[in-house]
């Protein structure tokens, strides 16, 4: 065995990853080992055990203070405040200081289209449209209206990167100026099994999987994106999701909301339906701003009302998010926790025997985009109306599938002659 491998192999052993080893040792060919080393090499396999090691651990969430946050509620702001808002949000966008995120890395499984979520396709009241044209569609919109080329930046993940480049290539980018369309891939982190094991997948090589769209603050600075987004004097950027047909990516009231309010981050809400509604709420915990999951919000929280009849507990997040560009620098450098997903994935087995598995066997680990809102004591939250703005396309079927999103869309359309 050569220097190198037993390097290899020492620092797998520090990890019993028996399976692994036993692959190298007596299974792979020099090419396998060549492939398998390298990619070894790359990993923080501290940090992957780490994780590992917590993955089964709930928080305790009892010393927790939850509190009510507050925020600004787009249907009763008064008319003074509305144009100041307004004016605010112009000039950052009319100055060329605005630009785009569509997080678009995700895997899609609910939805379940063959390809990037992106390309699929729907049929509204004003048309075929695949999704990535109907987010172009806004933005070229927008840039009708005021008078700028607002630049794009697409995150994708290593699985669908080159397929996501290639479908927006084939149709022209839909119009839009391909010279401000710009694609950053988010990062990875190996999958391991319940055993501690590493999952070694069919292609010989450690199973690595999408780490969660919270990836999206380290990726844009090791791509480059955030100095050449300094060079460009962009300080405000706008951060939503590929999936939601009624999303308003450029809107000046939520620039100057945040901007006159000094906040560097902000978000829209929709009104919880009801307190038993699965959806994640803002809030401040621990006296920070936090997307408080409904799995960890208690129940008499949930139904809690305030003076005015309305859930305490009652702004729903809708991916729908601006930050400054001092914000996301910030947040490029700061380490965010890790959720636990328990999920099916096939395996090598020791002897390099693929396991064909029918329950979940392994954890994969996600950040979450909103866990960097816990770095500032304050955000502006402004609430929207849920048939304006949130119509997203998840399940294949039932709700918030691509049925629903599309009458909530073709409404919305026929109501405002869009
Ligand atoms: P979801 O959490 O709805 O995930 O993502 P998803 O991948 O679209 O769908 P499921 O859960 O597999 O069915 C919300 C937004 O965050 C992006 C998605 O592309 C979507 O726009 N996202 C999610 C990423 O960019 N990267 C990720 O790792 C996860």
């Amino acid at each position: 065995m050569n220097i190198e491998l037993t390097e290899t192999i020492k620092k797998l052993e520090k990890y019993n990853q028996s399976e692994i080893i036993n692959l190298m040792k007596n299974v792979y060919t020099n090419e396998e080992l060549d492939k398998i080393t390298k990619q070894i090499d790359g990993l923080d396999m501290e940090q992957v055990m780490d994780l590992y090691n917590n993955a089964t651990k709930i928080p305790d969430v009892s010393k927790n203070k939850i509190e009510h946050i507050g925020y600004t509620n787009l249907s009763t702001l008064d008319e003074e405040k509305f144009k100041e808002f307004k004016t605010a949000g112009e000039d950052i966008i009319k100055a060329n200081k605005y630009a785009v995120i569509t997080m678009a890395g995700g895997q899609g499984t609910r939805l379940g289209h063959k390809g990037p979520k992106g390309t699929f396709k729907i049929n509204t009241i004003n048309g075929e449209k695949y999704l990535f044209q109907v987010i172009i569609e806004s933005l070229m919109k927008a840039n009708e209206k005021y008078g700028v080329t607002i630049p794009w930046y697409v995150m994708t993940s290593d699985d669908n990167n080159n397929q996501t480049i290639d479908s927006l290539e084939s149709h022209n980018y839909f119009g839009y100026d391909k010279d401000k369309v710009k694609f950053f891939k988010q990062g990875k982190v190996p999958m391991v099994k319940v055993d501690g094991n590493i999952v070694v997948d069919e292609n010989k090589l450690i199973k690595e999987a999408s780490d969660g769209n919270g990836s999206i603050y380290k990726s844009l600075k090791r791509a480059g994106i955030l100095e050449q987004m300094k060079n460009d004097g962009i300080e405000w950027i706008f951060v939503g999701g590929v999936d939601n047909i009624l999303l308003r990516i450029v809107d000046p009231i939520l620039v100057g909301l945040t901007s006159t309010e000094g906040n560097l981050i902000s978000s829209k809400s929709v009104v919880k339906n009801n307190p038993q509604e699965k959806v994640g709420v803002f809030c401040k915990l621990n006296g920070v701003p936090k997307v408080i999951e409904y799995t960890e919000l208690p129940t008499e929280m949930a139904e809690d009302i305030d003076e005015n009849g309305q859930l305490k507990f009652g702004e729903v997040n809708i991916l729908s998010h601006l930050f400054n560009i001092k914000a996301l620098e910030k947040l490029a450098d700061v380490k965010l926790p890790y959720h636990t997903a328990f999920k099916k994935s096939n395996y090598l087995d020791k002897d390099g025997k693929l396991v064909e598995v029918t329950e979940p066997n392994a954890y994969k680990f996600e950040s979450y985009i909103f866990d960097g809102f816990s770095f500032f004591d304050n955000m502006s939250i402004l609430r929207v109306k849920r048939e304006e703005e949130f119509a997203p396309i998840k399940n294949a079927s039932g709700s918030d599938s691509p049925e629903t999103a599309i009458n909530l869309y073709n409404e919305y359309v026929k109501k405002y002659n869009k």
